[in-house]
């Protein structure tokens, strides 16, 4: 890592933590496809791809071409989802890179089939089911009819069917069941025509820690991959560690005196002389506006105080901990002892741990270990 010490801020990912975090999912019946959309949940998704293969995922989950297109100009030549919505107009692109498409309507499936002749190959597709998140995807009723559509047209091939789970981290097991039950009962009309799938899929990280009978053909792992928990309720259990560390580095060490401001704004004075640190990381890097974090320095918690920057926090130094210009302070991860996890930064910022990971912005080097 030779341009490290020249970094304000960056984030280090375990390949090896993710791999073996992959592992425990790829022991399952069902294969894995690694879910590595919004730039693999900000660890990015290049190596987070070719990791998650190494370790036995059979797919990649991207939700938008372009992230799609980015895995195959990297060369990887593994099966490809795009789990969200593309242009019709833009359908041929994804085709000429054997990349899958998500449909759930007679237009959609249209459009594929006429993009296929222009690409001259094949589109897969994935029907998409609505088992009731009521965000994408087609009725139960209509699935069958769908199904029946590419399997009856040249050029289009019905690769999958799938659904995803609109509360499968919460404590009430019943509206995943409900959607299980929901799924099934398609499933089980596409076989009774023939016309079952190779892939059929609904679980995530969640539903497959805690419900493997649905894990079916294939499971979609995010979080779990990760070493993310998926609610303040469900665990990840033992062996899955988080992969990503968010360091930044000390950049002043002052005393300020007792009813002095600090930052804009002046929010916060103390009441007696305090030590401040300064760190060069602020929401330009992603790191919120929202005050009540606090970062590792030292192996101690400090609480950030006054406002956060565009590219600098400040931080009143607890007692007994030491620290200079150049020191590291942890945003996310472990330093010592202590140990801040994307999940306690979420909670102070009234949020969920995705959003904090896939917030850390483009300006952010990303190390690989
Ligand atoms: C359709 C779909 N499947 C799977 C996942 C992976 O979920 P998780 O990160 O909870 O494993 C996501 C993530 O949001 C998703 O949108």
């Amino acid at each position: 890592m030779p341009q490290i010490e020249g970094y304000a801020t960056w984030a280090e990912v375990d390949l090896g933590a993710l791999r073996a975090n992959l592992r425990q999912f790829a022991r399952r019946q069902a294969a894995v496809m690694a879910v590595v959309k919004a730039n693999a949940y900000g660890h990015g998704a290049v190596p987070v791809a070719r990791a998650a293969l190494q370790a036995g995922a059979l797919w990649c989950g991207v939700a938008r071409l372009d992230e799609a297109l980015e895995l195959r100009r990297a060369g990887l030549a593994c099966p490809i989802l795009i789990l969200g919505a593309v242009p019709p107009s833009a359908y041929a692109a994804a085709i000429a890179d054997a990349i899958s498409l998500t449909v759930w309507t007679s237009e959609q499936v249209a459009a594929a089939v006429a993009a296929a002749q222009q690409a001259g190959r094949s589109a897969r597709l994935h029907l998409k089911l609505d088992s009731g998140m009521h965000r994408l995807g087609a009725a139960p009723e209509d699935v069958l009819g769908l199904a029946r559509q590419i399997h009856d047209t040249e050029g289009a091939e019905l690769e999958g069917v799938f659904s995803h789970l609109a509360c499968a981290p919460d404590l009430d097991p019943n509206p995943s069941l409900k959607q299980q039950h929901i799924f099934q009962q398609v499933l089980g009309e596409l076989s009774a025509a023939g016309l079952r799938p190779t892939w059929c899929h609904l679980a995530n990280t969640a539903a497959a820690l805690r419900w493997p009978e649905m894990d079916c053909d294939l499971v979609r792992i995010g979080l779990g991959m990760y070493g993310m928990q998926p609610s303040e309720v469900l665990d990840l259990g033992p062996g899955l560690h988080p992969a990503l560390t968010w360091k930044a580095r000390i950049a002043q060490v002052k005393v300020v005196a007792s009813g002095e401001g600090i930052g804009y704004g002046h929010i916060y004075a103390p009441g007696r002389d305090e030590t401040i640190a300064t760190v060069s990381v602020g929401y330009g890097d992603g790191y919120r506006r929202r005050p009540g974090a606090q970062v590792l320095i030292d192996g101690h918690t400090a609480d950030v105080v006054g406002r956060v920057s565009m590219d600098q926090i400040t931080l009143r130094l607890p007692e007994g901990a030491q620290c200079r210009p150049g020191d590291e302070a942890v945003l996310i991860g472990r330093q010592g002892q202590a140990e801040a996890r994307a999940e306690t930064l979420a909670a102070a910022w009234g949020t969920i741990n995705y959003e904090v990971t896939c917030g850390i912005s483009a300006r952010v080097p990303r190390l690989y270990l």
